[in-house]
């Protein structure tokens, strides 16, 4: 059967387990592995278990060489094929271990036996499939050598030459999800398959090399490093970054690996950081990761963080010197539970990984910074999801989203983060928090290191919450929240008294009076982007001049609270603040700070001219995922040069 074949027959029989659903909410998927849409790899065959990477880090031809070792488990016994991942990779050879071949001299001489492959055409998204015939065999185990490069400039890979770091040093580091681990490492890239692995990297005397994995922050920067991960974990986990990097504890198991300009403040910044865990732990179990480090990454990193385990990536705009925006960091801890240890099988589940970790991450800065923060921020993460869901299709606001032929990375919105927070807020008040907890506990217990879709979530939800405290939610209810557009009628929305200040300076200030002097000097950040992001769309010149005097947004330290001044200001064309702006969009690259810039400029044809001018100067200092995403902003296709 061809793929496509395949893809319309899982299609039809998703569409069959979702009204099937409807009745009974821990609908089934039909036996057998559940359909990624986003993998060539055939897992009812064979099954990656454990994963061996020798690999050369070479700065100056700005690629990745060397071996990658797959240990399979033959599942189906009549396999004689293996699928794997790949994309914009060259394959330079692939080799079997085979014991007692002919020739063997002694029963337990290691022979690698060069097999066949081929790569199938290349999918614009998917990449190409990598094809290796295996003779048929009684064995279970079977263990393969690919040996391999990356083309310098590949996706998942940032290559930041010396001028773009603190330290005047090269950078290189990886962003693999959702699917970008197939453009470094040829496997199976699908969150369903879980792998433990083992690393040895090799890059110049001077650079440290860290990963998803045991760190040693003793390790001598001789430019050789080890390292391991003894737990399995999915393809998209798999991390790595290499630089001019030091190391600072924080705590017993916590600590900051960043360039040396940012390490003491990031190490201020992240000091609560043991404080998160041991709150998370009394909330939904033990953390299982040993160590948890953060890594500060360079500011053209495209993500606020990377759950990457015992290893969170951070954007440094992060780094603001008041804390206000470390909740990022509670998110990607709260992963090591949601995601990292139970997590998508492919990724229409992703909202598995996101919503739970961002309900998580409520609880979190609720219990170490207080419950007041914690609801602001889920009010303007609901602020967020209401603009959102007013621009998306009603397919694209459900939680289990269909995403066919679409690229994974290019979907995510807030609905798989606030809508699934508000749906686990929802069962948290239906159930009452006792229960609720002891249930999350219970759930990361029962599928710990194991990846599952929605229709086993909500089978385990039906069994161990619904059905012990009947008569509080029903099967529908859960229903229109997973299956259905939009918010349901009786969702349980955030609340905050922190806001009504905020308000009425807001209302009195646009109602002609001026701004006294005491104004905003308790605010914390929170309230200043709840001030801002609730502003009217249209300002006068005057009134924007008042605002920048009087509380000096243009030169705000915190990235947040500038862009939401600079939208304001965009959206105005407010010229003074375009200076700044031009800096801001050249000195970091974090697509969710700096894409809404970017479309708003798009809007006015004086706009368009600097989108594409500071595009033209910023674009080599982006992510190239980040630089294809703003390019297709800024140079919209069909659009035939100037
Ligand atoms: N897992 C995501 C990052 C991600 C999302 C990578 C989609 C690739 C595709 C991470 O946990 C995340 O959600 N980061 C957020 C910050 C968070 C506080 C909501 C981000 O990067 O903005
Ligand atoms: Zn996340």
């Amino acid at each position: 059967m061809t793929r496509k074949a395949l893809a319309s027959l899982a299609a039809l029989t998703l569409t069959a387990a979702a009204s099937f659903a409807a009745e009974h909410i821990g609908g089934r998927l039909p036996p057998g592995p559940p359909f990624d849409y986003h993998s060539y790899a055939n897992v009812d065959q064979f099954r990656v278990t454990h994963l061996e990477l020798n690999l050369r880090v070479d700065f100056w031809r700005k690629t990745i060489a060397g071996v990658a070792a797959l240990e399979l488990k033959r599942v189906d016994p009549r396999a004689t094929q293996i699928v794997l991942d790949t994309k914009d990779l060259m394959i330079l050879e692939v080799t079997q271990k085979a014991t007692d071949v002919v020739g063997a001299t002694s029963k337990n001489e290691t022979f690698w036996v060069s097999r066949p492959f081929h790569l199938e055409k290349a999918d614009p998204i998917l990449g190409r499939a990598l094809v290796i015939e295996l003779p048929s065999s009684r064995s279970t185990t079977e263990i393969i050598k690919i040996a391999y490069e990356t083309l310098p400039d590949s996706q998942a890979l940032q290559w930041l030459t010396a001028k773009q770091t603190a330290r005047h040093k090269e950078f290189l580091y990886t962003q693999s999800e959702p699917i970008g681990t197939r453009t470094w490492i040829p496997l199976q890239d699908t969150p369903q398959v879980r792998a433990t692995y083992k690393a040895k990297i090799h890059t110049e005397r001077g650079m440290r090399a860290v990963m998803s994995a045991e760190n040693d922050p003793a390790a001598k920067q001789t430019g050789d490093y080890t390292f391991v991960m003894p737990q399995p974990i999915p393809s998209y986990l798999m991390a790595l970054a290499v630089g001019d990097i030091e190391f600072l504890a924080t705590g017993p198991r916590t600590g900051v690996y960043a360039e040396k300009s940012i390490l003491k403040a990031a190490a201020k910044e992240f000091a609560d950081t043991e404080s998160m865990i041991e709150a998370n732990e009394k909330m939904f179990g033990p953390y299982r990761w040993s160590r948890y480090d953060i890594l500060v990454m360079p500011p053209s990193f495209p993500q606020g963080g990377m759950e990457n385990p015992r290893l969170t990536f951070i954007t440094p705009t992060v780094v603001v010197g008041d804390k206000s925006l470390v909740s990022v960091t509670a998110h990607e801890l709260a992963h090591s539970w949601a995601g990292n240890l139970v997590g998508n099988a492919t990724w229409r589940d992703v909202w598995l990984n996101e919503g739970f970790s961002d309900y998580m991450e409520s609880r979190i800065t609720g219990a170490v910074y207080g419950e007041e923060r914690a609801s602001m921020e889920a009010l303007l993460g609901l602020k967020s999801l209401r603009a959102d869901l007013a621009k998306l299709k009603p397919s694209d606001q459900i939680l289990a989203i269909d995403l066919r032929d679409r690229d994974p990375g290019e979907v995510f919105s807030d609905v798989p983060y606030e809508k699934g927070r508000l749906f686990l807020n929802y069962l948290d008040t239906k159930f009452g928090r006792e229960r609720f907890d002891a249930f999350l506990r219970g759930y990361f217990d029962h599928f710990a290191f194991k990846s599952i879709t929605t229709e086993d979530f909500l089978e385990y939800l039906q069994e161990n919450l619904l059905d012990r405290f009947p008569g509080l939610v029903t099967g529908d209810q859960v229903h229109a929240w997973v299956f259905e557009p939009g918010l349901p009628a009786d969702a349980v929305l955030p609340v905050t008294s922190m806001f009504q200040p905020v308000d009425a300076v807001r209302d009195a200030w646009l109602n002609g009076k001026p701004l006294a002097k005491h104004v905003g000097l308790d605010w914390v950040a929170q309230q200043w982007l709840y001030f801002l992001g609730q502003m009217p769309a249209s300002l006068r010149t005057a009134q924007l001049a008042e605002l920048d005097k009087n509380f000096g947004f243009s030169k705000s330290p915190n990235a947040e609270i500038a862009h939401s001044w600079f939208k304001l200001a965009i959206a105005n064309e407010y010229q003074p603040a375009y200076g700044r702006l031009e800096e801001y969009l050249t000195s970091i690259g974090r697509r969710k700070l700096i894409a809404p810039l970017y479309e708003a400029l798009m809007k006015s044809p004086p706009g368009v001219l600097v989108a594409k001018r500071v595009f033209a100067k910023a674009r080599a200092g982006y992510h190239p995922e980040t630089a294809k995403a703003i390019e297709a902003i800024v140079e919209p296709k069909g659009e035939v040069g100037e």
